[in-house]
């Protein structure tokens, strides 16, 4: 059994962009809408309430368009909501994240994991309940990395404020010995590059993108839902909030990071079509 209808991801924001590149490079025949919350981010200081009510939202949306299985591209709304859509729609596919603690604790030398997470995801009961099964006999030191995402909803990946932040949050986490230190938050995957520069090379980061991408594939897989196609999936866009500065921050996140090409602002949502074959952009989901 195929099935031809889109899957349908969510995130506070733009950080899910960096599960959707993996999901794209495994399931290239799959239609993809994205829902970009950004009207309402940052999710990770907000009451856990809210953020299952969005979810809830965003969800319905999704299913409006036609989504065949949800993605909850964000650790702090699987932390927050992952339950409650499971719950509201039983019969769809729900493939939720959470920080990678296993492989986490299995790469450490020294003994000490170092987790980067908003705190919603940190102060979470699934978190707690993920220390509790994959924690055990390791040191797990978390850090929240306040004020992280606003950077890179606004496409920055670089600045020097960025910087003396991202490295002061790292600091905290390889001071107290950490040697492998996870992204539990799918914006700061974006700042890989930078932690890379600002730890070296003795510190290992690790992020969940391409594991929740294999547990779509499985997960339709079961369903009888994977598209039949083995290349040219579209993906749309849909934002809340300020499209026009959504816009502007997902062209600094396009193409995916595997390609090297850098596309001047004005000419990279054509060029972003020619590199994944289809790309439209809507407001106020
Ligand atoms: N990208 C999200 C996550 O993975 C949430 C970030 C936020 O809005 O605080 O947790």
């Amino acid at each position: 059994m195929t099935d031809a209808r889109p899957l349908g991801l969510f995130d506070s924001g733009l950080g899910g962009v960096s599960v959707l590149r993996e999901i794209r490079a495994l399931l290239p025949g799959e239609d993809v809408i994205y829902c970009a919350d950004s009207g309402y981010a940052p999710y990770g200081d907000k009451p856990l309430a809210l953020i299952e009510a969005r979810s809830l939202e965003l969800c319905d949306f999704l299913l409006t368009q036609g989504a065949k299985a949800l993605v909850i591209a964000c650790n702090t709304a699987t932390a927050a909501a992952a339950q409650a859509i499971r719950r509201q729609w039983p019969a769809v596919p729900v493939i939720g994240m959470e920080p990678a603690v296993k492989p986490a604790t299995a790469a450490t030398k020294t003994g000490v994991v170092g987790v980067l997470a908003t705190s919603g995801t940190i102060e979470s009961a699934r978190f707690a309940a993920l220390l509790d099964h994959f924690g055990q006999g390791v040191q797990v030191v978390t850090r929240p990395g306040q004020g992280l995402v606003e950077h890179v909803e606004r496409g920055d990946f670089s600045s020097l404020a960025l910087r003396d932040l991202l490295a002061g949050h790292l600091r905290c986490l390889t001071d107290a010995g950490a040697d492998v230190i996870v992204l539990g938050c799918t914006h700061y995957v974006f700042l890989r590059p930078l932690a890379e520069q600002l730890l070296g090379p003795t510190i290992k980061l690790i992020d969940t993108g391409a594991a929740v991408a294999r547990q779509v594939q499985r997960r339709l897989l079961e369903a009888g839902r994977l598209s039949d196609r083995s290349g040219g999936g579209r993906d749309a866009f849909w934002c809340s909030g300020d499209g026009a500065r959504v816009t502007q921050a997902l062209c600094a996140l396009w193409p995916p990071g595997s390609t090297p090409q850098v596309l001047p602002a004005s000419a990279c949502m054509a060029g972003a079509s020619a590199l994944w074959p289809g790309v439209d952009i809507h407001e106020d989901c």
